[in-house]
């Protein structure tokens, strides 16, 4: 029996993940929380012949706290999108409200649940649900996740077209760490499952770091106006979510990044932060996952002098990212 609540549900994002939650035959229940339309897109995915019951709320009389009552993963798409010539901090002062209020309705009435933040910006927002957490006595670092999962999606789908094999795509791995926005996206392509060409060098690697460190602007210009990744970010949020419920039905093994408190594996926290030469109190790294949400954090491990310059690069920026958001929690209360 899984229980999982997508709050956003009506949007861009949310419309089409939350279809493909209700394609898992292991969630049971499907809850859906937005401020517009949720009983419409609940009432359309009900009839699709899977599992999970739906449910969908509104604001008024408690809907919040009725949709997530009993919620064993919440998958947060709320917030608005960028426009061209927006960067994803510039949505932190709407979506930083709603992330906070949406995590003071999870800290009340599903503190155990496993909290996915999707809603940018990422390496701001994940602070913010940690501090409104640690605020109502909830926390634990083990069980919220930034999801950094289109960042690794678009790092497969590159590396594939650059080896000119796209139908391998599925199978490239590229761990891609740090954080989820413009230079914190650290991709180690020396890591890639599939290796790239030893002359892939100057120019081009700089292409293809740049495409997976912009793609999200790639998307945002082509879209004109009307928002930014959506699909790919559902298949994405997707991905992840299987991940966590896959690791708490017990499988074991399960590997993939996410922009974490350090704090969830004190040990391998502070070997990643060796690595890093200071101390941050979130990162994107390879962690493993286990029935209780984070069970281990893996260090970067052996990377070239190029990935070592953009790990420096990302730090600073991660820092001021971090310090936004937890500071606007502190702020507030
Ligand atoms: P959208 O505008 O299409 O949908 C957002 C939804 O959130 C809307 O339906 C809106 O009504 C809802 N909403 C607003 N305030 C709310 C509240 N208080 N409670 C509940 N729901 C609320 O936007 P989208 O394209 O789905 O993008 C959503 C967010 O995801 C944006 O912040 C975007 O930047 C981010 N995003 C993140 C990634 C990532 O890799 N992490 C990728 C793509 C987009
Ligand atoms: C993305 O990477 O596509 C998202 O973070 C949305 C954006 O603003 O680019």
């Amino acid at each position: 029996m899984v229980k999982a609540v997508v709050l956003g549900a009506a949007g861009g994002i949310g419309q089409p993940l939350s279809l493909l939650l209700k394609t898992n035959p292991l969630i049971t229940e499907l809850g859906l929380f937005d401020i517009v339309n949720t009983p419409g897109v609940a009432a359309d995915l009900s009839h699709i012949d899977t599992p999970a019951v739906v449910v969908g709320r509104l604001p008024p009389n408690d809907g919040l706290k009725e949709v997530l009552t009993g919620a064993d993963i919440v998958v947060i798409p709320a917030g608005v999108p960028r426009k061209p010539g927006m960067t994803r901090d510039d949505l932190f002062k709407i979506n930083g409200g709603i992330v906070k209020d949406l995590a003071t309705g999870i800290a009340l009435s599903a503190p155990k649940a496993f909290v996915l933040v999707i809603s940018n910006p990422v390496n701001s927002t994940v602070p913010i649900v940690a501090e409104v957490f640690k605020k109502h006595g909830v926390y634990d670092p083990k069980r919220i996740f930034g999801v950094t999962t289109l960042d690794v999606v678009r790092a497969s789908t590159f590396v594939a077209e650059v080896l000119k094999t796209p139908s391998a795509a599925p199978n490239v791995v590229v761990p891609v760490v740090g954080g989820h926005s413009g230079v914190t996206i650290v991709p180690l392509l020396s890591q890639s499952s599939h290796p790239l060409p030893s002359d892939l060098s100057g120019e081009a690697y700089e292409t293809l770091v740049k495409r997976i460190q912009f793609g999200g602007d790639e998307v945002v210009k082509a879209k004109d106006g009307a928002g930014s990744a959506t699909l790919s970010m559902a298949y994405a949020g997707f991905e992840f979510a299987n991940k966590v419920i896959r690791a708490v039905k017990g499988e074991k093994g399960i590997v993939a990044p996410s922009f974490v408190a350090l704090a969830a594996d004190p040990a391998g926290g502070a070997a990643l932060s060796k690595e890093l030469g200071t101390e941050l109190e979130f990162f994107s790294s390879n962690i493993e996952l286990g029935p209780n949400g984070v069970l281990k954090i893996n260090p970067l491990g052996k990377i070239t002098e190029q990935e070592a310059a953009l790990v420096k690069a990302a730090v600073p920026e991660l820092a001021t990212n971090i310090e936004t958001g937890t500071k606007f929690v502190l702020q507030k209360y």
